[in-house]
């Protein structure tokens, strides 16, 4: 791969994993830097002067992004939510979801505010994808939901609801296991053999009667349980649920408070789990079993539907972002207009800056903020309007000074621009932060190279080297190829 193009990976990498959201921002606005840098370096100036000036730009940028956050700290609880929503909204609106928006970011909204809101683990948000039904079908749990494990016979005689039952999670197999598969027992008496026989029974009898006087209804195990304990439960009006997956377990023992045993000697009343309602519960073609309300940790599960698997796939990938983003917010409690309001206005803070330098600081700066306009023109190109026309109200309102006009931006809907504050389309003041800051180091990173020496003979056609016929190495390969800038000093 090409070294700057994995560059530009790699700052869409970071941006998901600090931030979440806002990958293709950053793509976009790394890759117009470049291209404003572009014809300074084919004019000979030195890429240091470019990087020093660009960094000054970055750092002013970010700052100003800082003093143009509004806090949404200190709104009741439903205010609060209602201010979130919005951010959820405003990522949900370029996505397959986007016409469900609403829906959407109100279900991220509730799982985000379901978690324990000083840890936001967003591991505890379970996202369960279930074929069939349309996108509005989708629900979520307040507690734990996975799909029902594979069951033996006697798996219907076991009770499907319980009111505050208690959980006993395991680590252990219950099944019969005949020992002659892995080993050896010599017998001189024949009647020894029902001792032996008798004696596999009574091992696992004394598991499964353990299991049940310890007091628990539900047991699950990631390990299997077999047919003889299942009907023994069943019996016994215990319900069970056996190779149940290791995330499933431990997303229910964190939120019954159950321990997780690997033996069922000795299990005390403390390391039973609970919930206020278990139940086994039909959703599409699937059975589920549902955790609510669990008291010991804060959890819940997004059962999503969806027609097809690629669709439901995307809309979880797109749920993942609204989720990181509306964490976010509740963390940092800022946002800032989005629609290209804010790049605009950054746009316009650093011109008015760059008229103070003397010198050619000037030229990079303003570069630099010529190139924070794409993303108001991306927008406009993407929704299928006419980018120099938007692009110049945009400008005009912004130097007005007007009140407000700092929050003028794209308004999709109708080609024209619109106060995107007002309009409710908001975004964390960190995903731009962010993002101004990796693509600006992108940039650097990629202008500080000198020069890229490449050899296309041991290039293959999809880029993988390929050997020299007959194995001869050829040192150098040949006149190896200059790529790179080729700058004139
Ligand atoms: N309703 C809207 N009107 C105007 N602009 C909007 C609207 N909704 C979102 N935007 C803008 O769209 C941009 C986000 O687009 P998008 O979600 O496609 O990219 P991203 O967040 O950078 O990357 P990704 O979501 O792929 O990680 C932001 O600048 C946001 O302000
Ligand atoms: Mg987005």
């Amino acid at each position: 791969m090409h070294p700057a193009a994995k560059s530009l990976v790699d700052i869409a990498r970071s941006q998901d994993s600090e931030v979440g959201d806002g990958t293709t921002t950053v793509v976009i606005l790394a890759g117009e830097f470049l291209r404003e840098c572009k014809p300074f370096v084919e004019d000979g100036v030195h890429p240091q002067n470019i990087i020093k000036s660009f960094r000054e730009a970055a750092r002013l940028a970010i700052d100003k992004v800082k003093s143009l956050a509004v806090s949404i700290e200190g709104k009741d609880a439903a205010e609060k939510a209602e201010l979130l929503k919005k951010c959820a909204m405003t990522t949900l609106s370029s996505k397959l979801v986007g016409g469900e928006k609403e829906f959407f970011a109100k279900m991220c909204v509730d799982a985000v505010m379901s978690l324990d809101q000083d840890l936001l683990d967003p591991r505890m948000i379970g996202v369960k994808k279930v074929m069939g039904g349309s996108m509005r079908d989708s629900f979520l749990v307040d507690g734990v939901a996975f799909k029902k494990t594979f069951s033996y016979a006697g798996f219907e005689q076991q009770p499907k609801y319980f009111d505050e039952p208690k959980v006993l999670a395991l680590n252990l197999e219950l099944e019969l296991k005949s020992e002659k598969d892995n080993a050896e027992v010599r017998l001189s008496d024949p009647g020894k053999y029902q001792e032996i026989v008798d004696a596999e029974w009574n091992i696992i009898y004394d598991k499964l009667e353990k299991c049940v006087a310890s007091g628990a209804q539900i047991i699950l195990s990631r390990l299997a349980i077999g047919d003889l304990a299942t009907q023994y439960f069943a019996d016994r009006g215990v319900f069970c649920a056996g190779r149940v997956a290791e995330e499933d377990l431990i997303r229910v023992t964190k939120a019954t408070g159950a321990k997780v045993q690997t033996t069922v000697n000795d299990v005390t009343p403390d390391q039973l789990g609970t919930c206020a309602v278990f139940e086994e519960k039909q959703v599409g073609n699937e059975r589920f079993n549902l955790f609510r309300g669990c008291p010991a940790s804060k959890t819940c599960t997004m059962v999503l539907r969806g027609g097809a698997e690629q669709f439901i796939e995307e809309a979880a990938r797109s749920l993942n972002d609204a989720i990181e983003i509306v964490r976010r917010a509740v963390k940092n409690a800022a946002i800032v207009p989005g629609g290209g309001a804010i790049d605009m206005e950054l746009s316009r803070h650093l011109r008015e800056h760059a008229r103070g330098i003397a010198g050619k600081g000037q030229l990079f700066i303003n570069a630099f903020a010529k190139a924070l306009e794409v993303i108001p023109r991306q927008l406009c190109d993407n929704s299928g309007f006419d980018a120099t026309d938007v692009l110049n109200k945009l400008r005009q309102k912004h130097a007005s000074g007007d009140a407000g006009s700092t929050n003028f931006g794209l308004d999709v809907n109708s080609g024209g621009i619109i106060d995107t504050y007002e309009a409710f389309i908001w975004e964390p003041s960190l995903v731009k932060i962010n993002a101004i800051g990796a693509a600006c180091e992108a940039t650097c990173l990629v202008l500080s190279i000198d020069e890229t020496v490449r050899n296309p003979r041991s290039e293959g056609a999809d880029g993988q080297p390929i050997h020299a016929p007959g194995g001869r190495g050829r040192g150098r390969g040949g006149r190896g190829g200059r790529g790179g800038r080729g700058m004139r000093r």
